[in-house]
């Protein structure tokens, strides 16, 4: 018989974008009614460069929740080519920062202040090795002339795989792999180098880009692969390895700026996330296997402790609203109008 309920610690979202300001308030909740903490995205107008500028947004993300929240807010550094190796120590040394993140120069959203020539940052590679600080990647190649549908495996192979074994006791996080060739690297890496996985990439593959019609709310970066890919996600995921855990990479974008000639790269996915885990996992046959991925592994890297609260799911449908509110707008959600197969029953 199929299972019908899961009780797993409260899980946490390591890869999540918030925004900030009025969308920031109209979103957190939605993260914070299911997940007890989040890595938060730094990719802001203007970045969050600082220890300074971290700490000025986590208050306003605590200023924004619900009351009686427990929620925590895991901050991170946009890593520049102006970050300073002094920036890493302060950074390393706060409560409240859990990592540095790296987008190259123009791989996705909010991504120009980014770095587009990984030989300028060694000194403040080498100052995360030796503080211990996590660097977080944007895993796709920005080398004129790449297809987009290979940026994350070229990454991987020419820049990835080199920095790894430049800097070999860097704890470094891939996030939302999206490929086997991922899959295959991370597996087969040092217990330094893990990786997040969202909904989307498990779920779906490229045809639902363009499923009777070009469907932006499928449109986010990395983009979706062919099947095999989502396939080699779903066994991955299925073997329980320590070194993948949840990083939903919801990326809310107003509903105007998705239906246009030249629309935003992002998936929103906060309200549903958790459920739409489990019906992958379900699909791949390790239901099992998701209080390690959702809950178990994420903390061990992160070096911080596994959740006493408890989340429990039930295997009972729900429709998903249309869209949600956001700032003066509204987002459209992953499964927009459609069904999810489980829900969250209860949370803390
Ligand atoms: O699809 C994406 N949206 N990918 C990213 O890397 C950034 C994100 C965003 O901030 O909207
Ligand atoms: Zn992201």
């Amino acid at each position: 018989m199929a299972t019908a309920a899961l009780t797993i610690p409260r899980p946490d979202d390591w890869h999540l974008h918030l925004r900030d300001g009025a969308p920031m308030r109209a979103v957190v909740g939605h993260t914070a009614a299911v997940f007890g903490r989040a890595i938060v995205m730094p990719n802001l107008r203007p970045p969050v460069e600082t220890v300074a500028q971290a700490e000025a947004y986590r208050a306003r993300i605590l200023e924004a929740l619900p009351a009686g929240s427990r929620f925590e807010p895991l901050m991170t550094l946009y890593l520049t080519p102006r970050t300073t190796a002094e920036e890493v120590a302060r950074a390393a040394a706060s409560p409240h920062v859990h990592g540095i993140k790296l987008y190259p120069a123009g791989a996705t959203t909010n991504s120009d202040a980014g770095v587009a020539d990984l030989g300028g940052i060694e000194a403040v590679l080498a100052a995360m090795e030796e503080h211990d600080l996590p660097l977080l990647v944007h895993g796709e190649s920005i080398e004129p002339g790449i297809d987009v549908f290979d940026r994350e495996a070229v990454f991987v192979e020419r820049q990835l795989a080199p920095l790894c074994e430049r800097f070999p006791r860097l704890r470094v996080v891939l996030e939302h792999i999206t490929t086997a060739d991922a899959v295959e690297f991370v597996l087969g890496a040092p217990p330094t180098v893990a990786a997040t996985i969202t909904p989307q990439h498990l779920l779906l593959d490229r045809n639902a880009l363009f499923d009777g019609g070009i469907r932006p709310h499928h449109w986010c970066l990395p983009v979706l692969k062919r099947r095999r890919h989502r396939e080699a996600l779903l066994r991955a995921v299925a073997s329980g390895s320590p070194k993948l855990f949840l990083g939903t990479d919801s990326a809310p974008h107003e509903v105007g700026t998705k239906h246009a000639a030249c629309g935003c790269a992002g998936i929103f996915s906060a309200p549903l996330a958790l459920p739409l885990y489990a019906e992958a996992f379900e699909e791949a046959g390790a239901l099992h296997a998701l209080e390690g991925f959702a809950s178990r592994h994420g903390p061990a890297f992160y070096r911080l402790p596994v959740a006493t609260e408890t989340v429990t799911l039930r295997r009972e449908p729900w429709s998903v609203s249309a869209s949600y509110p956001f700032g003066e707008g509204h987002v459209v959600p992953l499964r927009a109008g459609g069904t999810v197969a489980w829900r969250v029953e209860s949370a803390p």
